[in-house]
């Protein structure tokens, strides 16, 4: 009887957490899917590495799925001549009509940036591609990188300094992701056809494997279908109403300025009808 009451005193505890989990455990909080054993969790669930050969990449992915939420990852990127590889960090959920948050980073021949492309789908639309330069080697270091979901807007954020807003832009028609359950997943990938300036430069699978390390992992979010009401009010999720004060709008401008490479809200060419909706400040 004892240790059923106390059972259920666990469940309920559990239950009422389900809102925040605590920095990471990547054997508690990840499934690796696939890779044939490229794919670690290594330093008791602290590490988890990615590889990639000529045969096959590797990747994971979150075990809960989540409908908001603040998403923090560390990541270390492939060194050297990283060339045609991909790593990815993002947020998607299932099917045609899906919602996603991506961060993809583009390696490159040895002293050349890194680029990493974000872009935006909701219900299945994206073409909402922004890319950047960083302003740091990340391959030299863990840096973090995280995604902020809330009903107001999606923030992309590198080491706390936001470098992409998209907003809630509903009332001017643009489908919001805010129904559809997303995981959280990390692949390493050669895709030497479009990563590399279209093509130009190969992998150099000489250079093989390559590895990719992630750490820290922290999801604070709803986890989704148990944990939704827990979300819709109260004040330890402080990330759910988070909106941006004066210093983030500073140091967004700051990157768009000096580290963004590309932005499809200034592609004019390629919109002839007319830049998307959520192109316009509101
Ligand atoms: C690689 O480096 C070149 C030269 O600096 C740069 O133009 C390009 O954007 C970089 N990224 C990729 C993915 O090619």
């Amino acid at each position: 009887m004892a240790s059923c009451a106390s059972l259920l005193l666990l469940l309920a505890l559990l239950a009422t957490s389900a809102s925040t989990s605590l920095a990471g455990n990547f054997y508690q909080d990840v499934d690796i899917t696939w890779g044939d054993g490229r794919a670690k969790i290594l330093n008791n669930g602290q590490l988890l590495t990615l590889s990639l050969d000529k045969y096959s990449g590797s990747g994971f992915q979150s075990k809960d799925q989540y409908v908001y939420g603040k998403f923090d990852m560390q990541l270390k990127l492939v060194p050297g001549n990283s060339a045609g590889t991909v790593t990815t960090f993002y947020l998607s959920s299932q099917g045609a009509a899906h919602d996603e948050i991506d961060l993809e980073f583009l390696g490159n021949l040895s002293g050349d940036p890194y680029v990493l492309h974000t872009n935006v789908y909701s219900q299945g639309k994206g073409n909402r591609e922004q890319q950047f330069y960083l302003w740091f080697d990340p391959t030299k270091d863990f840096h973090t990188y995280s995604i902020l979901w809330n009903p107001r807007h999606i923030v992309i954020y590198v080491d706390g300094t936001s470098i992409r807003e998209f907003r809630n832009r509903e009332s001017v028609g643009v489908p919001y992701p805010k129904s559809q359950a997303t995981r959280v997943y990390s692949s390493l990938w050669d895709a030497e056809d479009w990563a590399t300036r279209g093509g130009l430069v190969k992998t150099d699978w000489s250079q093989a494997p390559f590895t990719a390390a992630f750490g820290n992992y922290n999801a604070n979010g709803c986890v989704w279908p148990s944990g939704a009401s827990s979300c819709s009010s109260g004040t330890s999720n402080s990330w759910m109403w988070e909106e941006f004060d004066a210093t983030s709008l500073k140091k967004l401008r700051w990157v768009q300025k000096n580290y963004m490479i590309y932005n499809y809200c200034t592609d004019v060419k390629r919109f002839p009808q007319g830049l998307p909706p959520e192109c316009f400040a509101s």
